[in-house]
């Protein structure tokens, strides 16, 4: 039986048709996750929430406790996890305020904790990664994106940065020369960790602005509020249709 977690990130600190909702803080033996995870119905299918930055969003990317966030959520029994997070668009087709599921990512972080694999070891683990996002979670997706009247985008690579600071011009180029469509600076390793913990995990990344230096010379905060506000109508009303999608089509 699948069971849904949603991680919510920038614009999306609750999911505001959910029903029926308790908290729950759970303890992990790496640390405090970003918040409580939140219990509810969603379209009358049990889902669960975290809120990636905490609810408050206080927590900068490259302070997130991945490894406690992922953890908390496979300890409440999840299976399931569609990371919602909002990008910078590097591709003219893919411009702010529309949903891309990528199906490929590159790594730039450097400096979080990013295993589970390497204290106590009887073993070396290396997981494979080939395609870090889950292909059945995103046909499901993709049928809800169907569903919901929303432009299925769905071959996108998700370059992920360091953060806090959005990137120069010139490493946008480098990114693009790279191969990246996207860049966001939370979608690794958290990708990773629930692979190595085997959870399915997809990532649904709304587009909130233009990549630096792809229009005008620099980048307004103001209209990334704006898209962010837009795009999570649409976020909404994947999910909505997801669980239904998720509720009909379960493996009992
Ligand atoms: N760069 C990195 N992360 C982001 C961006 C961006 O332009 N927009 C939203 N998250």
């Amino acid at each position: 039986m699948s069971r849904l977690a949603i991680i919510g990130g920038t614009g999306l600190s609750k999911l505001v048709n959910l029903e029926n909702v308790s908290k729950r803080v759970v303890k992990t033996p790496y640390g405090e996750p970003s918040s409580a995870v939140t219990l509810g119905r969603l379209n009358g299918v049990d889902v669960v929430f975290m809120a990636r930055h905490g609810y408050g969003h206080t927590i900068p990317p490259h302070r997130i406790n991945y490894r406690a966030n992922m953890w908390a959520l496979k300890e409440v029994g999840i299976t399931d996890v569609v990371a919602v997070a909002a990008v910078g668009s590097i591709n003219h087709a893919m411009s702010p305020a529309n949903l891309v599921l990528p199906d490929q990512l590159i790594d730039y972080t450097w400096g979080r904790a990013s295993t589970y694999f390497e204290d106590d070891l009887e073993t070396v683990t290396h997981i494979d990664f080939t395609s870090p996002y889950s292909a059945s979670l995103r046909d499901k997706i993709k049928r809800a994106m169907s569903q919901a009247d929303i432009p299925v985008l769905d071959k996108a690579v998700y370059g992920c940065t360091q953060g806090p600071r959005l990137e120069t011009a010139a490493e946008i180029r480098r990114l693009e020369r790279d191969g990246c469509d996207l860049v966001g600076m939370t979608g690794m390793p958290e990708a990773a960790l629930a692979r190595e913990l085997g959870l399915s995990y997809a990532c649904c990344a709304l587009v909130v602005n233009w990549a630096a230096g792809l229009e005008g010379d620099e980048i307004s905060m103001h209209d990334i509020e704006g898209f962010a506000k837009e795009g999570m109508c649409k976020v909404e009303q994947l999910l909505k249709a997801l669980v239904y999608e998720m509720g009909v089509t379960v493996d009992v």
